[in-house]
């Protein structure tokens, strides 16, 4: 859906139709911005809160049906008819929690704790509403084994392929940080968190309302705070195993914050043991050649780097939204 409608504001962008003024003074923005994004989520929001009608019609995630062309028509009527208020929507940066994610996370976290049998403290940075900070209470299902309490309502089918072992997880402290958090528990959080999602993706829509729900029982701490400032103050503790997760989050740090973040990892790395370890878990994109004329694309992998031996170790990859998640031997 979200290819289409996108292709067709191409369209009218170039005709110099109502996009113009609508993306007026955003030529030039980053791809990282996610400008497009912004602008569909804006539009998304609205129909959510049941404030452009017209358009719910045809959007899957409040029942309706997509259509390419009267879709677009009502898409484009509510660019003209609300131009202000989806101008400024488009200010706010993006702030899709993806669910999804939590198979790459959990199952990285999995791995790291059968060599590292402890306690987990799980520090995420660019957490958004916390969602994935609560990965430990999604159920997992996959060829001939499941992970994850049964009764969640939050439910992976076939999560992941390759193996993944087995272990005794416990959770001591979950917290988190982000620039602009989330918070799940308001009908407003829940309504940011819900716009991001495209709206004919139903599994990833059934998910991150089933973490909704979690989210009111299982508490995290998500604080307003620069990756940079929280990672600074962050100490090791002796018995537990002290995880810094974060996904798809690091293309939005300036370059002098993200060398900030690897010199504190390396720094905290430096005073870990055995018994007060860091470890580092990621699924972050990384680009890479893709066939032999030398062109470049993305891979998302799961990496962990461990401490204090230091290793660093690509455990698995997956699609930007933690779909078709393939674990190394
Ligand atoms: C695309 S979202 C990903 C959210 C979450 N990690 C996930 O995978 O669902 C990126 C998040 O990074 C946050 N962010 C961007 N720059 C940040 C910074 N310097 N410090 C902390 N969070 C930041 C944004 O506010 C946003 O919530």
């Amino acid at each position: 859906m979200y290819a289409e409608v996108l292709r067709l504001l191409v369209d009218d962008y170039e005709v110099g139709g109502v996009s113009v003024e609508v993306l007026a003074g955003y030529d030039g923005r980053s791809f990282g911005e996610a400008i497009g994004l912004r602008l569909l989520a804006a539009v998304h929001s609205m129909v959510l809160s049941g404030t452009a009608p017209e358009l719910a019609a045809f959007y899957p995630s409040v029942g309706g049906t997509w259509d390419p062309v009267l879709g677009w028509e009502a898409f484009e009527q509510v660019l003209r008819s609300r131009l202000g208020e989806v101008r400024s929507l488009l200010t706010q940066p993006p702030q899709t929690n993806e669910v999804g994610r939590s198979a790459a996370l959990y199952g990285g976290l999995l791995h790291l704790v059968a060599a590292v049998p402890l306690p987990v403290r799980l520090f995420e940075i660019g957490a958004s509403g916390g969602l994935n900070l609560r990965a430990d209470q999604y159920r997992y299902l996959t060829d001939g084994a499941s992970y994850g309490p049964a009764d969640s309502p939050v439910v992976f089918d076939s999560a992941w392929s390759g193996q993944v072992p087995s272990v005794d997880l416990r959770i001591a402290e979950r917290v988190g940080c982000d620039i602009a958090p989330v918070n799940p528990l308001t009908t407003d959080g829940a309504l940011t968190l819900t716009s991001y999602v495209w709206p004919d993706m139903s599994d990833r829509l059934e998910r991150l309302r089933g973490a909704l729900k979690v989210a009111r029982d299982v508490p995290a701490d998500v604080r307003r705070e620069d990756a940079v400032s929280f990672l600074n103050a962050l100490e090791l503790s002796e018995g537990h195993v002290t995880v810094v997760w974060h996904s798809i989050m690091w293309q939005y740090l300036r370059r002098t914050d993200r060398s900030a973040i690897e010199a504190r990892l390396q720094e905290l790395g430096g005073q870990a043991t055995e018994s007060a370890p860091l470890a580092h878990l990621r699924l972050e994109p990384h680009q890479v050649i893709t066939h032999d004329r030398g062109a470049t694309g993305w891979e998302y992998r799961v990496d962990l780097q461990t401490w204090p031996d230091g290793k660093r170790r690509v455990l698995g990859r997956a699609a930007p939204h933690g779909q078709e998640l393939v674990w190394e031997a």
